[in-house]
């Protein structure tokens, strides 16, 4: 049964919501509990993070970025690399934050909903397997706070096993 204490203090709760998140990161060892640990981790930001309305996972395959596991409505299944900040975070390989969607030339809205937007990279060794993308009904919602926590999520993935299970879907075209 899920049961995680908060205590309303962001250093502390971003802590213990990171331990869970290694713990969720420890079971299975082969490509399908890759998509159920990354399913599990999206339902535990999901629940975490106030005011989003989707967060989820793009994996890698090829210059495409292809839905995994995520939290919120249905969401556009493909993304190149040249569209989108999705596009964007993986052709840069770094963080991207948008305050407000409607100003970002190219932002693919899959949901009328979205104002503002994060997509922190997920690299291994250089290699970009895939970016972790939180979008928010409220405009300027992610700042120094939600990068730190995302990027230190990323971390935590991209230091584990799992990314080697994702290779098998990388490596179809
Ligand atoms: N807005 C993203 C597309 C993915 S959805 O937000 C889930 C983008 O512009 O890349």
């Amino acid at each position: 049964m899920f049961s995680l204490y908060l205590t309303g203090n962001k250093e502390t709760d971003d802590k213990s919501v990171l331990e869970y998140l290694s713990l969720l990161l420890e079971e299975g060892n082969d490509s399908l509990y890759a998509v159920s640990t990354l399913s599990n981790i999206s339902a535990l930001l999901k629940w975490y993070i106030p005011s989003i309305n989707w967060l989820g996972f793009y994996l890698r395959r090829g210059r495409k970025l292809v839905l995994g596991p995520f939290q919120g409505e249905p969401a556009c299944t493909e993304i190149p690399f040249s569209r989108g900040v999705c596009g964007k975070c993986a052709t840069e390989g770094k963080t991207i934050i948008v305050q407000d969607v409607e100003l970002f030339p190219g932002h693919i809205a899959c949901s009328s909903l979205s104002k503002s937007e994060i997509v922190v990279p997920l690299i291994k060794e250089g290699h970009l397997y895939g970016v972790l993308d939180v979008d928010s009904p409220e405009k300027g919602r992610f700042g120094e706070g939600e990068r730190v926590l995302l990027e230190r999520a990323a971390s935590l993935i991209s230091d584990s096993n799992l990314p080697e299970h994702l290779k098998v879907f990388a490596e179809r075209e």
